[in-house]
């Protein structure tokens, strides 16, 4: 089969597509062959071993995809050939095959076709467990997303809004913001070019209410400077390539709560918020919730997918659409 592989760690333009063996599928294990993977960030940060986990190369990439079942080992027992899943995986999703434990799959939802199933599982689970698990958004709360026109950032939006908060979209460019508009954010800010802090303070008049950062570096302390007394501050990742490091008397100041967590490993500590997230967007997908899916690569671009990303060239998510090319 064609597979996109990280050969040596580096910048994502050395990844190369090769034709390689076919996986096999354990007993506990299933095999499905891929439709559509999508891009996350961690992608570009793993090729380049700047993640928080080194994948010894030569590997596949990609980690996030959509398909068909095409066989399953002896000891499976919820899956059958042709079921329509998606499913996500330490790497291995950018290719044509990919062999997984039964557990890393879910069944494709209902109403969205594969490149925008492939697009979902990530980033919506994501924004889900950071708004409302970590962030106790309310309906009526005002809501800062920083890189809102990211793959967290627009399902944030999508989230949020549908949950009744008001979302501030915090991005680098007019265009950003105007696709977060249309998004639903109800108001925008240039943070490259205004003050973070006074526009949020401007905008809101109390602060914010749920803070959702996926950038890190600067934007962070600026950030939290708005936030409103008693607000819930939500670390998601570092798309800037710096850990803030932040003024404590800030959060004793503002009665501030500074939450993080990983979604991988969500599960083992709140396995009960994960079944209720589980149902809640399962609900939310049901009122016509999907993915915003501005671009598709085919397999043989996937150094060019990865590249636009590390340089900030995307908005909301891309997809391998393994059916074209
Ligand atoms: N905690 C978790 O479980 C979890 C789950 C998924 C993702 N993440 C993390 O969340 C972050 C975002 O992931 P994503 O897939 O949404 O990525 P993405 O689609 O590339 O979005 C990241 C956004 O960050 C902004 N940004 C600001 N400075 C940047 C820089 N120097 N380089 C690149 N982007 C920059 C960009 O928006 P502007 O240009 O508008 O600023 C971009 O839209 C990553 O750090 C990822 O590792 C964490």
């Amino acid at each position: 089969m064609r597979a996109a592989r990280c050969e040596t760690h580096g910048d994502p333009d050395r990844i190369v597509i090769r034709e390689i063996p076919d996986p096999v599928a354990g007993p506990a294990e299933v095999l499905v062959a891929i439709e559509a993977a999508s891009v996350n960030y961690p992608d570009v940060l793993i090729a380049a071993d700047k993640y928080q986990v080194t994948v010894p190369t030569p590997y596949t990439t990609g980690s996030e995809f959509a398909g068909r079942i095409v066989g399953v080992g002896a000891e499976v027992t919820d899956w059958a050939p042709g079921d329509a899943v998606m499913g996500t995986a330490f790497g291995g999703a950018f290719a044509e095959k990919i062999a997984v434990p039964q557990t890393a799959l879910s069944p494709s939802p209902a109403g969205l076709d594969m490149v925008h199933a492939a697009a979902f599982n990530v980033t919506y689970r994501t924004a889900y467990h950071s708004l409302v698990t970590f962030g106790a958004v309310q309906p009526g709360d005002w809501v800062v997303v920083l890189g809102a026109a990211g793959g967290v950032g627009t399902a944030c939006i999508d989230v949020a809004t549908r949950l009744g908060a008001k979302v501030i979209a915090a991005v680098s460019t007019p265009e950003r913001a105007e696709a977060c508009r249309a998004l639903g954010a109800v108001a925008t800010i240039a943070y490259d070019d205004e003050n973070l802090k006074v526009r949020i303070k401007e905008i809101t008049g109390r602060g914010a209410d749920v803070i959702i950062d996926p950038v890190g570096g600067t934007y962070s302390e600026l950030a939290i400077r708005a936030i409103a007394w008693g607000g819930r501050y939500v670390c998601v990742g570092f798309a800037q390539g710096e850990i803030p490091k932040i003024p404590m008397n800030l959060v004793l100041l503002k009665g501030a709560i500074l939450r993080g967590f990983e979604i991988r490993t969500l599960a083992n500590h709140l396995p009960a918020a994960v079944e209720d997230g589980r149902r809640e967007i399962e609900r939310l997908v049901g009122e016509g919730m999907k993915p915003f899916v501005s671009e598709t690569y085919t397999l043989d671009e996937v150094p060019l997918a990865l590249t636009r990303m590390a340089e900030r060239r995307t908005t909301g998510k891309i997809v391998i659409d393994m059916t074209r090319g």
